[in-house]
C-alpha cells in the first residue's frame, strides 16, 4: 500500500500502553505512526525503531494526523480527548474508569465529538472494552443466570505432586484464590504428554478426594514453564443458568494475558475503523 494512503496515527502519552501501541504501529500495513505527544519532562531521544519519530509537546506541532490514540492516565483522558476533538482530531480512548463516572465520561465525549463533527471510539481496551463483549455474549446465551468474575492477578502457583503422578501428566501447577462469592477456588494447570486424553485427566482430578474440599477448575496448558514465567493478568468469567430456569448451562472464560499488549491490539482495531464512523462517540465493539 502507498505510504501516503496509510492512516496517520499519533500517540498521546508514551507510557506502558503508548509504547505498546507504538511498537504495534511500526509493523502495521494500513496505518503509520506519524508522531508522539509527550510531556516536556519526558522529552529526549527515543530508543530503537522510534528514534526518528517526530515528538512534540502538542498535537498541533505534529504532521497532519487522522486519529490520535489517547494513552494518558485515566484522570486526564477526558481533558486531553476534549481538546483533540475540539481541534477535530478523531480519537480512540480506553480510560479505566468505572460505573457512573464512566457513563458521564462517555456522554461528555459524545457531546464534544458531535459538536465538533468528529468521531471517537471509547472503551477500546480490555476492561472497559472486550471483557464487556464477552459478558454480553454470555448473557445472551444464558439469559437467566448469574455471572461471577474472579480476578487473580497475583495467583501463586505451586507444583502439584498429587496431579503430576497421574498417567500422561508431565507436570501440574495449582493455585487457590477467593472468588467473588467468598468461597475458595482452586485452579489446576496441567501439561500432558502427547496422546493423553485431557478429559480423562480432568476426570481423575475431579475424583481425587484431595480436591474434594474446594471447587476445582482444571486447564490444559502447552508449557508449565512459560506459565510460571508469565507475569500477566488472570481472570475467569463464569455464567451459570439459575436452577429455576430448568436448564443446566454454564460458560467459562479463563484468561491469562498481558493487559497492556492486549489493550494496544484493541486500540489499533478501533483506530482502523475511525474513517468509516459517523460523528459522535462510539463504544468499542467488533462491528464498529
Ligand atoms: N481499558 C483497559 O483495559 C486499559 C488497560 C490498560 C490501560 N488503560 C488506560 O490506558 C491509559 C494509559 O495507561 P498506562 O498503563 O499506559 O499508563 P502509564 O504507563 O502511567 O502512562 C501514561 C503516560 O501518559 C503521559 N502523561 C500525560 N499526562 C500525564 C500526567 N499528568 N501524569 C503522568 N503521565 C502523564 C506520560 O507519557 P509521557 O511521559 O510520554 O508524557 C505517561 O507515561 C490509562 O488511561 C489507563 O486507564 C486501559
Amino acid at each position: 500500500m502507498d505510504c501516503m494512503k496509510k492512516l496517520q496515527v499519533a500517540i498521546i502519552g508514551l507510557g506502558r500502553l503508548g509504547s505498546a501501541c507504538a511498537q504495534e504501529l511500526l509493523d502495521e500495513d494500513a496505518m503509520a505512526l506519524c508522531g508522539i505527544v509527550r510531556r516536556v519532562e519526558s522529552m529526549g531521544p527515543l530508543p530503537g525503531r522510534l528514534r526518528h519519530m517526530p515528538v512534540a509537546g502538542h498535537v498541533r506541532d505534529l504532521p497532519a494526523i487522522d486519529v490520535a490514540l489517547v494513552c494518558v492516565p485515566a484522570n486526564t483522558v477526558l481533558g486531553v480527548s476534549r481538546e483533540l476533538l475540539q481541534a477535530r482530531v478523531p480519537i480512540v480512548e480506553c480510560a479505566a474508569i468505572e460505573g457512573a463516572a464512566l457513563a458521564a465520561h462517555y456522554a461528555e465525549l459524545d457531546d464534544v465529538a458531535r459538536k465538533h463533527r468528529t468521531a471517537a471510539v471509547v472503551g477500546a481496551g480490555w476492561d472497559p472494552g472486550v471483557l464487556q463483549l464477552f459478558t454480553r455474549a454470555f448473557e445472551m446465551l444464558i439469559p437467566r443466570g448469574q455471572n461471577e468474575l474472579h480476578r487473580h492477578p497475583g495467583i501463586r502457583l505451586h507444583h502439584s505432586a498429587a496431579v503430576a503422578h497421574i498417567p500422561g501428566v508431565k507436570g501440574a501447577l495449582a493455585g487457590q484464590f477467593r472468588g467473588a462469592n467468598g468461597a475458595m477456588q482452586r485452579y489446576v494447570y496441567v501439561e500432558i504428554r502427547d496422546g493423553t486424553d485431557f478429559a480423562q485427566v480432568r476426570a481423575t482430578i475431579a475424583d481425587d478426594p484431595l480436591f474434594a474440599d474446594e471447587e476445582t477448575q482444571v486447564f490444559q496448558v502447552d508449557s508449565l514453564s512459560s506459565l510460571e514465567a508469565e507475569e500477566g493478568q488472570g481472570m475467569a468469567l463464569e455464567r451459570r443458568s439459575s436452577p429455576a430456569s430448568g436448564v443446566h448451562a454454564s460458560l467459562l472464560l479463563e484468561a491469562r494475558f498481558e493487559l497492556t499488549a492486549l489493550t494496544a491490539r484493541v486500540m489499533l482495531h478501533a483506530a482502523r475503523r475511525i474513517p468509516a464512523l459517523p460523528h459522535g462517540a462510539h463504544r468499542f465493539s467488533l462491528g464498529i
